[in-house]
């Protein structure tokens, strides 16, 4: 949540930081301000929205031959936590003097004690952010040397942040500082940069330095130092990004959400490659870690996650369970992290992120080690703190995904946890015949989600008729279950259309009270050992009047009962479940696209939820 993006060089930092923020506007979109410095100062801009409306401001108060003069600046875009969105609240925040600005990404928790502290002390504050509280408390302890205001100032501060501090006293440096909130630093020719995110430094470097939490650098267009919390120096090694500029722009599509949807057969691709092996019926995972030995003795696996992420551990749940015949469960990460988990040694957490950072996710991994359970990652971003955490487990390789809503990340991560049911599976009870019938059908997930995308035009179609209802349905059973929950949440969070996903057997509890004349309900009926109760399940809906978009496999299809269809190619159950998720994911954006919604960027969200 919110992007930083800092830059000292050589080369005018306005375009840079700009772009960086451009970049980083996933990550949060209330609100965008920059700092820049020079001899004669720092000067700063903010604009409420998103950065075109900070590039607008830049370009009425700036001269070109100003904005060619600045070689050091820092800048922000915001997701709101505390205090609305507005230009005052927007980064970056300074101190009493003017002469130090900071950049935030997090939450300082103890900020109400600090700010009384400081208004004792005679500081007026100017926002209602927590930020500021460190801005101005870094400003108390400066003497002159900025690196040391920062480490003094981070003693008295509890909570979580990646921050980059500049003094007008000091232009030849940036602080940066991380506990708990992503940064990595970029290391160019005579420059150096540091971001929230990787994204934002493809286009200037591939060499670059994760920060660990406790860090704190200085960096210099031609220097990094990192140090500890003690002062001590230490050592990061410097990574290369497997990114290019490429991956991170719209390419043609009219949207990141659309263009992710579409790299799905190369995204899961990439999940695949290398891992499955066709002969055995087994898949290879070595980031597993784990010997034969070792995967026959685990007794339960237990999946945490948040939103998207949960879903696919819901499909999981139901791999783990039929293939590899080990009970299983999902939890909900903030749930996980505060009850009392019952889990021991012979257990294995299963924590799936996207993004690396989810706090919740985190901390649920932490409670798990505490709790002597073995972890595995289920990650897509490299370097995170997930994947860090956990030092083990399965990259997912979709390649950054931008748009807010998850999309290609959910495909891989079903199609991993798939493989990893396949490996757990011939650990036990899963024959060699049985292991390779499966192992064939996902290494055709390619093909399958192209079948599905080639439905595009069609399925835009009966997005013209679902895009005029306030609310729908989605209904489904077995792994088709989260598959519904999936296609609700991808509806609601980008067209704001009231979606809500059942279980197709529990409609009639209660939630069938909500059916008027024309709903959408969406049918997930491809289950074969439980398809003609979902039928069933439909023609309840149908008899009150429900608009029946029922998605099928091919062959399948009920024409008496269905409005629309939408046809999936033949497979398995569990694999079915991919190329449904990416029919609803077309279902969803095409909806969004005719009501005319901010696709990339929904209102009130942000891409990666770093705070609890
Ligand atoms: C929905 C979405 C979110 C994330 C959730 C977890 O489209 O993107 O529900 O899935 O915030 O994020 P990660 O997977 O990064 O831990």
């Amino acid at each position: 949540m919110c992007g930083i993006i800092g830059y000292i060089g050589t080369r005018p930092a306005t375009p840079i930081l700009i772009g960086g923020l451009k970049r980083l506007e996933y990550r949060g979109y209330d609100s965008a301000g920059l700092a820049l410095l020079d001899k004669n100062g720092l000067t700063t801009f903010k604009a409420v929205g998103k950065v075109a409306r900070l590039v607008d401001k830049l370009r009425g108060d700036l001269s070109p031959e100003k904005h060619e003069s600045y070689t050091v600046g820092i800048a922000h875009t915001r997701w709101a936590t505390h205090g609305a969105p507005t230009e005052i609240n927007a980064h970056p925040h300074f101190d009493k003097s003017r002469k130090i600005c900071v950049v935030h990404n997090g939450i300082i928790e103890n900020y109400r004690s600090i700010r009384e502290k400081l208004q004792k002390l005679g500081h007026k504050f100017d926002s209602d952010t927590d930020t500021e509280a460190l801005s101005r408390l870094i400003g108390v302890h400066y003497k002159g040397d900025l690196r040391l205001a920062v480490v003094q100032a981070l003693q008295q501060v509890e909570g979580a942040y990646g921050i980059a501090v500049l003094s007008a006293d000091e232009p030849n440096k940036i602080v940066v500082a991380r506990k708990g909130s992503p940064l990595v630093i970029g290391m160019g020719d005579g420059e150096c940069l540091v971001a929230s995110d990787a994204s934002a430094l493809v286009s200037h470097t591939q060499r670059v330095i994760y920060l660990d939490d406790g860090d704190i650098g200085v960096i210099t267009p031609d220097s990094v130092d990192i140090r500890n919390q003690d002062d001590e120096p230490i050592t990061r090694g410097i990574s290369e990004l497997d990114l290019d500029a490429g991956a991170v722009e719209k390419g043609g599509f009219e949207h990141f959400m659309l263009k992710e949807i579409f790299e799905q057969p190369e995204s899961v691709r990439n999940a695949l490659r290398g891992r499955i092996d066709l002969s055995e019926g087994n898949s290879v995972l070595a980031g597993m870690q784990m010997s034969p030995k070792e995967l026959a003795e685990i007794h339960r696996t237990i999946l945490v996650g948040c939103g998207t992420s949960l879903h696919a551990g819901m499909v999981g749940e139901y791999a783990f369970e039929d293939v590899a015949g080990i009970s299983s469960e999902v939890q909900q990460a903030a749930e996980f992290r505060y009850r009392n988990p019952i889990v021991d040694h012979h257990d294995m957490v299963i924590a799936i992120s996207q993004s690396g950072e989810t706090a919740d996710t985190l901390a649920a991994i932490r409670k798990a080690k505490e709790k002597g359970t073995m972890v595995l990652g289920l990650v897509n971003v490299v370097g995170s703190a997930i994947a860090r955490e956990t030092g083990r487990g399965v990259f997912i390789h979709a390649g950054p995904e931008i748009s807010v809503a998850s999309t290609k990340a959910f495909t891989g991560q079903v199609a991993v946890l798939l493989l990893m049911a396949l490996k757990l599976g011939r650990s036990r009870r899963l024959s060699q015949e049985h292991g390779v019938d499966l192992a064939q059908e996902i290494n055709q997930l390619p093909e399958l989600i192209d079948f599905v995308l080639k439905q595009n035009d069609a399925i835009a179609k009966v997005a013209e008729r679902m895009a005029k209802s306030d609310h729908a349905f989605f209904i489904g059973r077995g792994p088709m279950h989260p598959v519904a929950l999936e296609g609700a949440l991808k509806l609601k969070e980008i067209s704001y259309v009231h979606a809500e996903g059942y279980h197709a057997a529990e409609l009639k509890h209660g939630p069938i009270a909500l059916l008027t004349p024309g709903t959408p309900v969406i049918v997930l009926a491809n289950q074969t050992s439980v398809l003609d109760k979902v039928w069933s399940n439909a023609e309840e809906c149908k008899a009150r009047g429900a608009h029946i978009i029922a998605v099928v496999t091919e062959g399948h299809a009920k024409t008496d009962l269905t409005d629309d269809i939408i046809v999936l190619p033949k497979c398995g159950p569990l694999v079915a479940t991919i190329p449904a998720a990416v029919a609803l994911q077309l279902l969803a954006y095409h909806v969004a696209r005719i009501r005319g919604c901010s696709i990339d960027q929904p209102r009130n969200l942000a891409k990666s939820v770093t705070v609890e």
